[in-house]
């Protein structure tokens, strides 16, 4: 009955948006075909408001955690509405650096360009960047830093003298994703960085706080699915630019985001070889612009954590838009997907406190067959024994225990992803496999144990981890620090391979944190 009031009420909102329809219906050509021209071509008959189509309502049964989802009927494509003579202006809808959601953005000639009659809008190199790969020298500072090529503010009059009616209007949801293939061909900056602001961003920007009390809102697992993203552009990126080597990035955007169209570097430049010269444009209704370089000139991003994401999260946190921020709910939609679709336990409920583990699980992800990064051979062995020795002594406790050693290079995704979705305690050196901390479940007790060689330190899996509301240990040997940050730092021996890490102290922590002590 709810659902059924829902629809309607959406129904008569979307009467009152029909206006607001018309201009985007004016800006789309009812069908393109190849041979067809890049003009608009004005409707010929102009017929009555057909009634309006069925919006998209979606229903979560907090207790079964079953999605209803309804598909609008698809609208009439040559429903075209009097003409009007402006453009839709540039709005923003949020903004963080590095994080930009548009309505309405332009793209002519590969710039970006923001239609309005004032100028208050953020800075540009808050919000974009050349794209070039980043270094740390002075000069390629310099060198990302956006020009009036990369993106313009113009009067709705000055693009219309420029473009007149040559506007395509790009339907969907864009995701434009302005960073080179530097750092989205590994797991870790494509699935825990780009796409965690990603889901923080979208997810914030569509939820609904209103519909929780605010002492639940950080409990919440469940929430309204957000409209789906159509496209991911990685302008700057080829086809193997995404793509990491082990293949889970393929993996966790097709399953995360099914329908999810890729384009990528060469799809971008045949949109700006189409409108070389700057005569026409492209016309994005919404589209989300990331942009690393633009992130890192943020404060959260820049100074304290290097992760872009952090950008996004902690812009949506302060908006209090974050839904189920302390039990990673707003990241729960994604994690279930990739879960299910790897045939894993999804195993979490509706509304509620973070639950104990029914089992306590240990999860070491080995590095030993790797190259780099590795821990002494000894250390490794003493390691293992002392999390045997703890299983040893747990037997007959009240929760079973039980201890995987993983080693990742010798197994399918799904037997990975199996393990890792009833994993409490994760444990490794710094390095990718820490990254499977996006699937494990939130619980009272969930921790990732990161070993680092002695002095060494950086945010990566530390803040990701503190960001799902779990809990992190950094190891140095035989001691460790738990949530107060030591500063980023790779000494000599970071990369190489005889970390040091004396065993018994790893399994100390975990059982001093399952015994409340920690
Ligand atoms: C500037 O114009 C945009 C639309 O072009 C509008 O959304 C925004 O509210 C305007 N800002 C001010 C301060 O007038
Ligand atoms: C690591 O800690 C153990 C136990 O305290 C100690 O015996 C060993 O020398 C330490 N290793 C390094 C490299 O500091």
């Amino acid at each position: 009955m709810l659902f059924r009031r829902f629809v309607r009420k959406d129904a008569l909102l979307l009467l009152a948006g029909a206006s607001m329809m018309h201009l985007f219906s004016l800006l789309s050509t009812p069908s393109m075909t190849p041979s067809s021209t890049w003009f608009y071509e004005a409707p010929v008959d102009l017929e009555p408001l057909p009634p309006p189509p069925e919006p998209a309502a979606v229903r979560r049964n907090v207790e079964t955690e079953t999605v209803t989802v309804t598909i609008p009927a698809p609208s009439d494509p040559t429903r075209i509405l009097p003409r009007s003579n402006t453009l839709p202006h540039t709005s923003i809808v949020h903004h963080a650096p590095g994080w930009t959601l548009f309505r309405n953005l332009y793209m002519s000639d590969g710039t970006l360009f923001i239609l309005s009659s004032n100028r208050s809008f953020p800075e540009i190199r808050m919000m974009t960047s050349t794209g070039l790969p980043a270094e740390n020298t002075r000069e390629n500072i310099a060198l990302r830093e956006p020009t009036r090529h990369h993106m313009d503010i113009i009067t709705p009059e000055s693009a219309k003298r420029r473009w007149g009616e040559r506007v395509l209007t790009v339907k969907g949801n864009t995701l434009l994703v302005n960073e080179p293939s530097q750092f989205l061909r590994h797991y870790y900056h494509l699935c825990a960085e780009l796409f965690f602001g990603v889901q923080a961003f979208w997810h914030g920007a569509h939820s609904d706080p209103s519909s929780t009390s605010p002492d639940r809102e950080s409990q919440v697992l469940t929430h309204p699915t957000p409209p789906p993203l159509d496209r991911v552009v990685f302008a700057h990126a080829t086809v193997d630019g995404w793509r990491d080597d082990p293949g889970f990035n393929a993996f966790f955007l097709r399953a995360a985001y099914p329908s999810l169209t890729v384009e990528t570097w060469d799809d971008w430049e045949d949109r700006i070889a189409a409108s070389a010269g700057g005569d026409r444009a492209w016309h994005f209704p919404l589209l989300l612009l990331t942009d690393r370089s633009a992130a890192h000139r943020g404060e959260i991003c820049g100074s304290q954590t290097q992760r872009i994401a952090a950008e996004a999260w902690d812009y949506m946190r302060r908006q209090r838009l974050l839904m189920g921020m302390r039990v990673g709910g707003w990241w729960e939609p994604v994690r279930a997907a990739v879960l299910k679709f790897a045939g894993a336990p999804v195993s979490r409920k509706g509304i509620r406190e973070l639950p104990m583990p029914d089992k306590i699980v240990i999860t070491y992800i080995s590095r030993q067959g790797g190259h780099r990064r590795k821990l002494v051979e000894g250390d490794h062995e003493v390691m293992v024994e002392a999390l045997e020795e703890l299983m040893q002594r747990k037997k007959g406790d009240l929760v079973e225990w039980e201890l995987n050693v993983l080693q990742a290079e010798k197994m399918t995704k799904d037997e990975q992803l199996a393990i890792i979705a009833r994993t409490t305690f994760l444990v490794g050196v710094h390095g990718n496999g820490l990254t499977h901390l996006l699937f494990m479940p939130p619980t009272k007790l969930s921790a990732v144990v990161e070993i680092f060689y002695p002095g060494g330190f950086a945010h990566d899996y530390h803040w990701t981890t503190r960001a799902l509301g779990m809990t992190h240990f950094a190891v140095w040997n035989d001691t460790y620090v738990d949530c107060s940050q030591p500063k980023v730092d790779y000494p000599e021996g970071f990369q190489g391979n005889e970390v040091p890490v004396y065993g018994p102290t790893v399994a100390q922590i975990i059982e001093d944190r399952v015994d409340g002590k920690l």
